[in-house]
């Protein structure tokens, strides 16, 4: 902000309380249901008129507040969300300012937001994209294409477009240690989800940044869990869909990036990931690796059920007990034990002392099989399409997922020659 542009600002501030209002057109809640409110942030007073004329000539949208000044950026998310729809920025009076607050609405809420601007510049309508603008205005700006760019905004709407719903089943794996097999059974396990319930699954991998689901499926992407969180702001269905990579058994998949990317994604940012992926995918399983740690309110409190992959080792039956009693509380999710690389008495312990370990029987055991696991990543081919001891009880584990009855073991045949 400009010298200027703050002191005129502050002394509205000091005057007002609430931040730079000249105008205060109309209570959004009298708006019609169909019409867009609007906020028009605009400190060039004959810009911001014209503005107001083109927006006047149209039955798509309403001005609800004029600012005559930027605000301040913290004051914007929390006032302007619930209020409006739509929030057109002045960017001439002082494009860095307002570039910094174009990010800053696009990055802290789901509102639809339009620039407008006298210069033409290729550059600086980059950096409003950039920054989260949807619609680039050069003014002087015909009441035909403001009425355009409101009818590409009215269709972002979320009002205007029937509500998703938002019950896809989340699936979440977890490990009590590095190396315990989560990519192994998740990436199965999903596989063998999408092929049993024949229905939409994604597997989503959270593994950051060094998650390898792809290498256990066979896939390369262009795309990655790296790009949704990245673009958090603006991820929707149509964003999302455009990420996938597609399996053969039907899976859609969303990666870990390909190179090393250092992420750092909040509760809020997963949470708002996942919902996105649960609105258009009947499953949605996750690959969480083995640090559980800022994420995992996200993670969990949304899950159905929760995998917690331990093998039989006491450090891992340790995390185990920690994790449970740190994280499973009862009215959460379902928590599931799957012990890999399971043989009775392993270790010397046995299932009496496991499940005293855990506090709670582990509900499913998934033998070692070395050379099945061998064979699937020499040939890039999912353990769950190779007929193994793994594979057997992986369908078991997406069949009870899906609510489908356990496949029954096929009794051996009767033969005189045994
Ligand atoms: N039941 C099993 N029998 C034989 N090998 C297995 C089994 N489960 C996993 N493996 C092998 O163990 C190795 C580690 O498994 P995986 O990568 O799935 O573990 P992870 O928990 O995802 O590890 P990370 O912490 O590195 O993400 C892989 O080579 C995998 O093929
Ligand atoms: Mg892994």
């Amino acid at each position: 902000m400009s010298k200027t542009d703050k002191s005129a600002y502050m002394s509205e501030t000091a005057r007002n309380r609430e931040p730079v209002m000249s105008t205060f057109t109309q209570d959004p809640e009298s708006l019609g249901a169909n019409v867009l409110s609007v906020a028009l942030i605009g400190p060039e007073e004959l810009g911001r008129r014209a503005i107001v004329t083109a927006l006047s000539e149209s039955q798509q949208a309403k001005i609800t507040r004029e600012f005559s000044s930027y605000p301040e950026l913290d004051y914007v998310p929390r006032h302007l969300e619930e209020k409006y729809d739509i929030v057109i920025v002045e960017l001439d009076s002082n494009p860095e300012y307002a570039l910094d607050l174009v990010e800053h609405i696009c990055s802290n809420t789901s509102l639809t937001l339009m620039v407008y601007s006298a210069r033409a510049d290729s550059e600086l309508l980059v950096r409003c994209m950039r920054a989260g603008a949807r619609e680039f205005l050069t003014t002087p700006i015909t009441p035909t294409s403001m009425a355009e760019a409101l009818v590409r905004a009215s269709v972002r709407r979320p009002a205007t477009v029937p509500p998703k719903k938002t019950t896809g089943k989340l699936l979440v794996f977890a490990g009590a240690k590095g190396g315990s097999g989560v990519t192994t059974i998740a990436s199965n396990f999903a596989v063998a989800l999408a092929l049993e319930s024949g229905s939409k699954t994604l597997l989503v991998d959270l593994d950051l940044p060094l998650g390898d689901a792809a290498l256990d499926l066979g896939i390369t992407s262009q795309f990655s869990t790296a790009n949704a969180i990245q673009n958090i702001n603006r991820l929707d269905s149509t964003f999302l869909t455009k990420l996938l990579t597609k399996h053969s058994s039907g899976l859609s998949v969303l990666p870990a990036p390909d190179k090393y990317t250092p992420i750092h994604a909040t509760d809020e940012v997963i949470e708002k990931l996942l919902s996105v992926t649960r609105q258009d995918f009947d499953y949605v399983v996750v690959d969480a690796g083995c640090s559980i740690g800022s994420t995992y309110k996200a993670l969990f409190e949304g899950a159905a059920t929760v995998y917690l992959m331990v093998q039989v080792t006491i450090s891992e039956l340790r995390n185990a007990n920690r994790l449970i009693a740190e994280f499973y509380r009862p009215g959460g999710p379902k928590l599931e034990i799957v012990l890999n690389r399971y043989t009775h008495r392993s270790l010397g312990i046995d299932d009496e002392n496991i499940t005293k370990a855990l506090t709670m029987p582990p509900t499913w055991k998934i033998p070692s099989d070395y050379p099945a696991a061998l064979r699937a990543q020499n040939t890039a081919t999912p353990l769950a399409l190779i007929d193994s001891p793994i594979s057997k009880i992986i369908k078991q584990m997406a069949r009870t997922a899906c609510g489908l009855p356990a496949v029954p073991e096929k009794k051996k045949g009767f033969s005189l020659f045994g």
